[in-house]
């Protein structure tokens, strides 16, 4: 990310926050990590989404594409070759918001952040509603695609600095993204802070009753891969406990097409928040 906003990224952070979003990234907050690191300091190495297989198959809207998970997660480089496959939705996602997709985006209200946006459907969506949205995502094909399609998109981590800090009214978490960093409870306490008091976050939860911290690379069909990352699948159990240790409140629950969502609150200040159930209130499908 070059240090010059685009235009849609300044009339975003223009319209959604003030002239202090636009300091340069002095601090990084990293997964896992409660704290500021200092400019320079030596980040994590691999930047696992930008290499290829994942920015080929964006380009080319299309997979096959997985996440392998890697056997031996405290030694991945001698896990290679091994381990099992879970595919990535390319297709879906490089596709025009579906059903599903559709009942998520009722429920936002803007400024929408996309968090781990992909090639942006779902910004491209709001935008086309008139509703106010900004992607990240550090992939820049994922970036460009969203462009591309209408939506605005920012190539950043989300544990970088970001425009609007404190002031999102919804911000989205779909296709399995609260696996991004490997830590769950670090990543929602993160977007907490990037939240407006009193928003809401729409979290997408693994279709299954699962509570799983691995390691990963992107792999394509041919074995070509990328470095591997830590990554997290959560069920719907699962995210509400690490919603609730992150300061959210399960407001919602409902599933649509073998999908399941979450509706999480970010409490005003002062507001009780109330102890996470494995749900909250339930919807009809
Ligand atoms: C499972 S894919 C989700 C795709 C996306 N939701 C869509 O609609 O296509 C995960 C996405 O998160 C992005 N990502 C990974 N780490 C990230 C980070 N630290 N900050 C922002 N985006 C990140 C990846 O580049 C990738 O596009």
């Amino acid at each position: 990310m070059s240090g010059v906003p685009n235009r849609a990224e300044a009339a975003l952070a223009g319209r959604t926050a003030g002239s202090a979003d636009r300091r340069p990234h002095t601090a990084v907050l990293e997964p896992g990590r409660d704290a500021v690191l200092e400019p320079g300091r030596a980040r994590p190495a691999g930047r696992p989404w930008i290499d290829d297989p994942y920015a080929r198959a964006l380009r080319a809207g299309r997979g096959p594409l997985f996440l392998r998970r890697l056997t031996t997660p405290d030694r991945p480089d001698d896990a290679v070759g091994e381990g099992d496959l879970l595919p990535l939705d390319v297709e879906r996602w490089c596709a025009a918001p579906d059903a599903a997709d559709a009942r998520v985006l009722d429920r936002c209200t803007g400024p929408v952040l996309d968090v781990g946006c992909g090639p942006g459907r779902l910004v491209a969506a709001l935008a086309a509603r008139g509703v106010r949205a900004l992607g990240v995502d550090v992939s820049p094909a994922a970036v460009a695609r969203t462009r591309r399609g209408g939506g605005a998109a920012l190539r950043r981590s989300v544990f970088d600095r970001l425009p609007g800090e404190g002031r999102w009214g919804t911000v989205l978490l779909m296709d399995g993204n609260v696996g991004i960093g490997g830590d769950p409870v670090a990543l929602l306490a993160r977007l907490r802070a990037v939240a407006a008091p009193g928003s809401r976050l729409l979290a997408e939860a693994a279709p299954h009753d699962v509570d799983e911290h691995l390691t990963v690379r992107v792999e394509d069909a041919h074995g070509r891969h990328g470095r591997p990352f830590p990554w997290a699948r959560l069920g719907a159990a699962a995210l509400c406990r690490a919603a609730g240790a992150a300061g959210w409140t399960v407001a919602g629950r409902w599933t649509a097409r073998d999908r399941t969502f979450l509706e999480l609150g970010r409490p005003l200040p002062g507001q009780r928040t109330a102890p996470p159930t494995a749900g909250g209130r339930r919807e009809r499908p």
